[in-house]
């Protein structure tokens, strides 16, 4: 399938589930339709791709669609809470007001609580019917926690303000962004079937996927064009963060993600099944304006 259409697909999930929320739900609708609101104005859906593109390598059966749908409210949740104003205090995100602009930050605090709580409720109910894939949902959790996630945000809120030397700043970039990236893939190879050792490798590939995505994240912060990447340019530099282009400069970092996308070419050459949309995936992502 074209990236497209997995974004097609994912999409279409979203936007059932939280119609059906706010359907049938009387005074909490407002959360729902809080956690509805940041979830679908918009989004590339990579991690969901990720997962799905990476389940189909290895399976032939349908996508249990429940689970690329938990990973993307984990990413929603941590980007309302990242634009709180305690955090990055961000205005616009996805290409519209952010959700504490428009539903204030008591109630953006609660839809991010929400839809993380929601995630995991979603991929409980896969696990509680498939208990052997339990080990995917384990390595979702994880990264998404204090082992991965959060603490690269606690790395990135310390380092406002200072000079951060290039490892810590690797470390901060492959928890904050890459943990979820590589997770989105390695829980797809664990549901689709991969075996140990093509576990090992997609687990190398995306860290240097991970890490790549946030360089440019970096990158497009500095260089990108608000009406395509939906957020306001220059945030990294108001709120004097760490990033590539502040630690090693634009063009470096430019060449760094280059570099880290040939080094994820370079091990799915290594598995012996057909890994061309994830090459896709992986070209496009490089290539990305938004
Ligand atoms: C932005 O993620 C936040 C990071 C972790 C870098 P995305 O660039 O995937 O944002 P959406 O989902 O497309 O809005
Ligand atoms: C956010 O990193 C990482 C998250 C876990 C949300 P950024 O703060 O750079 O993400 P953007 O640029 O606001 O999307
Ligand atoms: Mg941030
Ligand atoms: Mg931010
Ligand atoms: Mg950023």
């Amino acid at each position: 399938m074209s990236i497209g259409e997995y974004k097609k697909c994912i999409d279409r999930e979203l936007k059932l589930y939280f119609e059906d929320k706010i359907k049938y739900s009387e005074e909490e609708k407002i959360i729902y339709e809080a956690m509805a609101y940041s979830t679908n104005i918009g989004g590339k859906r990579i991690r969901p791709i990720l997962f799905m593109a990476t389940h189909n390598i290895f399976s032939n059966s349908e996508v249990p669609m429940g689970i690329p749908c938990a990973i993307e409210m984990i990413h929603t949740y941590s980007l309302i809470h990242d634009d709180l104003p305690d955090m990055d205090n961000d205005d616009l995100r996805r290409g519209k007001p952010t959700n504490h602009k428009v539903f204030g930050n008591a109630m953006a605090i609660l839809a991010g609580d929400g839809l993380l709580n929601e995630a995991f409720n979603i991929a409980f109910q896969y696990v509680v019917d498939h208990p052997h894939h339990a080990k995917a949902l384990k390595y979702l959790c994880n990264s998404s926690g204090v082992d991965g996630m959060i603490s690269g945000q606690v790395i990135d809120i310390l380092n406002e303000n200072k000079t951060v030397s290039l490892k810590e700043l690797e470390k901060m970039h492959r928890l904050k962004t890459g943990a979820l990236i590589k997770a989105s893939i390695v829980s797809g190879a664990i549901i689709g079937g991969a075996t140990e050792e093509e576990i090992v490798l997609l687990e190398q590939y995306g860290d240097a996927l991970g890490l790549a995505f946030q360089v440019i994240d970096d990158i497009l912060d500095v260089t990108g064009n608000e009406d395509k990447i939906g957020k306001k340019v220059g945030s990294d530099a108001t709120n004097n963060k760490s990033t590539f282009v502040s630690v090693i400069g634009l063009e470096e970092s430019k060449v760094y993600a280059e570099k880290l996308t040939l080094k994820c070419y370079d091990i799915l050459e290594n598995i012996d099944k057909n890994t061309d949309e994830l090459y896709e995936i992986t070209r496009y992502l490089l290539n990305r304006e938004e």
